[in-house]
């Protein structure tokens, strides 16, 4: 859909709002299909952050199975709301949340909640044995590579071997009410790190090589603490690895069940900057040009959504259409949000500007309601988390 096409379907609306082009989401949703080879994927909800988006997607394969969550809250509700097979990531200090889960256990919803220690098993273990359940869990195995001067990798879990790991799970074996059944392994650097970002040659190669060489060394890692394991009498009914940025290279592993992807069905910003991995954007918001300061320079009603994590330009949101630029003394701003054109694109007041954003979900944050569109139609206005008065993180 060009420029003139979104302005007519925008008409009328009142600004800002946030869309997610279905045609383009379902595209994304059969690349990762291909990506991950014949493994299920579960859906990191952190990158969706709409029950009705999650809906339609675990309604397009059965290979989507199961969703991965970002708080122990969150998969309270998501149960609470019929969702089943929720893998909780993080680990967990909220009591209420965890109490609303052994409830979810008692009736006989699969979930698993993730541990990394000792700490962990002794928080959870008093919660389940006073809700009378045997807790699932789920062990974070670290996924990150150490090269000279450099952690390449998430600082997470402590469990960097499959020895700790066996140590962690026979520790398990001193509270009745937790069992351990699950692993996983998110090699972040790998899934989460483009390396294909533009105008950055030099530091691609160097990524690639790295990518490479810690995929090889944490597969093995994450293989060996399987064998481990199972030697040591656990059975896991579970093992995840992976991400958006990742399927292709993480389905090779053998004895993974399962891979993770939330990003890709958006396909933000960030994540035009993957070699292997071409998405169609699906997700963004329109704000209002709402004056000129000069010459094909219009500023827009609002914008400011920058995205977490260490901050850079790769951040901000990104004028897409008509394509743009934001200016750089001023960015992406909390009321005014300036957008420099090559050739002034001749908006008049209240005009939409189309922009995308650099992270997934977060977009959701910012706003209530998504606009479906469907074949080039604005289609059903569907609630995000936040619309439907939830904020998790
Ligand atoms: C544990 C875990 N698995 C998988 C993912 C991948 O999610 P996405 O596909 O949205 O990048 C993430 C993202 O941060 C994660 O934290």
């Amino acid at each position: 859909m060009n420029y003139t096409h979104w302005k007519q379907l925008l008409a009328g609306r009142s600004l800002p709002l946030a869309w997610v082009d279905l045609d383009a989401l379902e595209a994304n949703a059969q690349t990762l299909l291909a990506q991950g080879g014949n493994l299920p994927i579960r859906i990191a909800t952190k990158s969706i952050r709409s029950r009705a988006i999650l809906e339609h997607i675990l309604s397009l394969s059965p290979r989507f199975q199961g969703l991965m969550c970002y708080t122990a809250a969150e998969a309270l509700w998501l149960a609470e709301r019929g969702f089943d097979d929720l893998l909780v990531a993080y680990p967990t200090a909220d009591a209420a949340a965890v109490r609303g889960l052994c409830t979810q256990v008692q009736a006989g919803k699969r979930l698993w909640l993730m541990v990394d220690s000792v700490a962990h098993l002794g928080f959870l273990s008093v919660l389940a044995e006073d809700a009378g359940v045997v807790l699932p869990l789920c062990l974070d195995l670290d996924m990150s590579s150490t090269f000279p001067g450099l952690h390449f990798g998430v600082q997470r879990s402590p469990v960097r071997t499959p020895e700790a790991a066996v140590a962690l799970a026979e520790a398990t074996r001193n509270y009745p009410s937790l069992r351990l059944d699950a692993l996983m392994g998110y090699e972040a650097q790998i899934a989460g790190v483009g390396d294909a970002a533009p105008g950055e040659t030099l530091k691609n190669k160097v990524i690639q090589t790295l990518q490479r060489r810690s995929f090889a060394q944490v597969s093995q890692r994450r293989q060996k603490t399987v064998q481990a394991l199972q030697a040591a009498g656990f059975e896991l009914s579970l093992i995840n690895g992976g991400g958006t940025g990742s399927l292709s290279r993480t389905t090779t592993e053998p004895g993974l069940t399962e891979l993770t992807a939330g990003s890709g069905f958006y396909a933000p910003t960030l994540f035009d900057r993957y070699q292997h991995l071409q998405l169609q954007p699906a997700a963004g918001f329109a704000l209002a040009a709402v004056r000129k300061p000069a010459p094909a320079i219009y500023t827009c009603l609002g914008g400011g959504y920058i995205a977490s994590g260490s901050t850079g330009p790769e951040k901000l949101p990104q004028p897409w259409l008509p394509p743009g630029q934001l200016m750089g003394l001023e960015g992406a701003g909390e009321v005014q949000t300036p957008v420099q054109f090559a050739v002034d694109p001749v908006l008049e007041l209240g005009d939409p500007i189309l922009f995308r954003h650099a992270k997934a979900g977060e977009l959701c944050e910012h706003f209530t309601h998504l606009h479906l569109v469907r074949d080039g139609e604005m289609g059903e206005l569907v609630p995000t988390y936040r619309g439907e008065g939830q904020s998790f993180l």
